[in-house]
């Protein structure tokens, strides 16, 4: 007999994911959280990179060179009684589909912002992705021991730049090498720091003061935020519609801890989800989650495939199945894991909120539901970006079709790449789509490292895909010399067009023809 999970598992639970531009200080302080979390006892093991590293940061190889953060896209902690899951973004826009993906894992998102640079080119972005999804993004001005915009202006730029108020939790006393520590809106205490040397590598502690110690000019500023700053509302917090900005540094530790503590008591443990029988409790008794993130490889000594499970309600427990509802299957989940900084271990028990990798044989798709009891069960779809960029692809070597084909499929099915093929056309052939350029890299690079096969990606012109819904019929279907006619993975229909004319081209010779712009995996309903 199950054991009924406690509402008390669930509400100790913060699943959030972290997003930022590159080089904001996204892995170091997730390093930091995971030190303060007690779940590695020296943070520093990182880097040397630079040169083109944002080009591939969501790179496991690559990432490896740099240390913990991210071979794993996912990470569990305990802090204060509280579990955490911090889920990794990649910080490109090419990856803005992998985010998006986690971001429907997450239950908020934490923006790191480097305050001398304000809010980057990417921050523009992921931010867009993530509040796509409305929910709460709590904000942390990295990078304070540096030469930092005043935080006034870093304020008006994160307004100007995404269209999001801020509320500053607190206030920073100084910056570059004068930046001592930072005054607590809600404690009204100062506190202060010493650097403890080297990257912060060790936790610190701080020493608080009274209000009244702080400098004239401070209180002038927190005078004006007083009056005319944003009220403090935990509802439009959690709706996604004011951020709490930190300011501190990750790299020398100052602010990162009392900031940790904030965010876990502002932010939500897991709420109900969508799906198609309505919203689903965390805490019904029944388990439940889906698949939002496939990753092969992830070990190449063991050559094995990862899904990624979001628990949405119930308890896990080792050794137990579920139904995949998309076919209404029973299965067993097989080798559950977390991953504890450089390490996974087997989960035997885990809770909504939680995120666990569960061996897949190949089944998996991601947005597939798995339910204990119901066997109908979908939770929301996973939408499919569309692509942007299409490459003819093809091997050097013929005789390696088959590891070829192998890659491909399986890249595919991790989301990594779409694929499409020309209609009564050699499967040697094959189309590649992707969302940002950048992908096309990873796709060579691993084809290459992990499938034995060299690749030659052709670019092709096409930029605009649509599938086709209805209308289409072989023998009177008309077609202009810059489109081309494919079918995708699930065997639909799609044109290619180079620019946006040709696609009202199309439907104006072919007058019964219904295009989409989206495609849903309709695998799960
Ligand atoms: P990312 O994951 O967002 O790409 O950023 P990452 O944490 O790798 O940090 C990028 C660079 O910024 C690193 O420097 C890191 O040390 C530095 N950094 C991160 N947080 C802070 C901070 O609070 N203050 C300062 N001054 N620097 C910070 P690097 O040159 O790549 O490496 P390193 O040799 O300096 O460590």
């Amino acid at each position: 007999v199950m054991m009924k999970n406690t509402e008390n598992d669930i509400n100790k639970r913060r699943t959030f994911a972290v997003i930022a531009h590159p080089d904001a200080g996204k892995t170091t302080l997730t390093e930091k959280l995971l030190l303060y979390g007690g779940a590695i006892r020296e943070a520093g093991a990182v880097k040397s990179r630079r040169a083109n590293a944002y080009a591939v940061s969501d790179w496991m190889e690559i990432e490896k060179r740099r240390g913990i953060s991210v071979t794993s896209s996912v990470m569990q902690f305990s802090y204060n009684g509280y579990n955490i899951n911090i889920l990794d973004t990649p910080g490109h826009q090419d990856f803005s589909e992998d985010t998006y993906r986690t971001l429907m894992a997450a239950d908020s998102a934490v923006m790191v912002v480097d305050s001398a640079k304000g809010v980057e080119e990417q921050t523009k972005k992921l931010f867009k992705v993530a509040s796509l999804r409305k929910i709460p993004i709590f904000t942390l001005a990295n990078k304070m021991d540096r030469q930092a915009k005043p935080p006034f202006e870093l304020m008006d730029d994160i307004e100007q730049s995404l269209g999001i108020k801020s509320y500053p939790m607190n206030w920073p006393l100084g910056s570059g090498k004068d930046f001592k520590g930072v005054y607590n809106r809600i404690t009204q205490e100062i506190e202060l720091y010493q650097s403890a040397g080297a990257h912060g590598s060790t936790k610190l502690e701080k020493t608080t003061l009274g209000k009244s110690e702080l400098p004239k000019e401070i209180l002038e500023e927190l005078e004006i935020l007083d009056e005319a700053g944003e009220e403090f509302n935990v509802e439009r917090i959690l709706r996604g519609e004011l951020t709490p900005l930190y300011f501190g540094s990750a790299l020398t530790n100052f602010g990162i801890e009392p900031f940790l503590q904030s965010f876990l008591s502002l932010t939500t443990p897991p709420v109900a989800r969508d799906s198609n029988k309505g919203k689903i409790d965390p805490g019904s008794s029944d388990f439940s989650g889906f698949i939002f993130k496939i990753q092969a490889n992830m070990n190449p000594a063991h050559r094995d495939r990862i899904a990624f499970l979001r628990i949405c309600s119930g308890r896990f427990e080792r050794g137990m199945s579920a139904y995949l509802t998309a076919t209404k299957k029973k299965i067993r989940l097989s080798q559950p894991q977390q991953f504890m900084a450089q390490d996974r271990v087997i989960v035997e028990e885990a809770f909504a909120g939680d995120i666990i990798g569960i061996q897949d044989p190949g089944i998996f798709k991601i947005g597939d539901t798995l339910s204990e009891t119901d066997q109908e069960l979908a939770y929301s779809e996973i939408p499919v970006f569309a692509p942007e960029h299409f490459a003819k692809v093809r091997i050097k070597n013929s005789l390696k079709r088959k590891q070829f084909l192998k890659g491909v499929t399986e890249l595919s099915e991790e989301g990594a790449i779409q694929v499409f093929r020309r209609p009564n056309m050699a499967m040697e052939e094959l189309i590649i789509g992707v969302v940002g350029v950048l992908q096309f890299d990873i796709l060579s690079f691993r084809l290459i490292n992990e499938y034995g096969v060299e690749p030659i990606i052709e670019p092709l012109p096409y930029r605009y895909i649509r599938w086709i819904d209805e209308g289409y019929n072989e023998k009177t279907f008309m077609i202009t010399l810059d489109t081309l006619l494919v079918k995708d993975n699930d065997e639909r229909l799609c044109l290619l067009f180079q620019n946006e004319w040709s696609t009202r081209q199309i439907t104006d010779r072919n007058k019964d023809l219904k295009l989409s712009e989206i495609s849903l995996r309709t695998s799960n309903i």
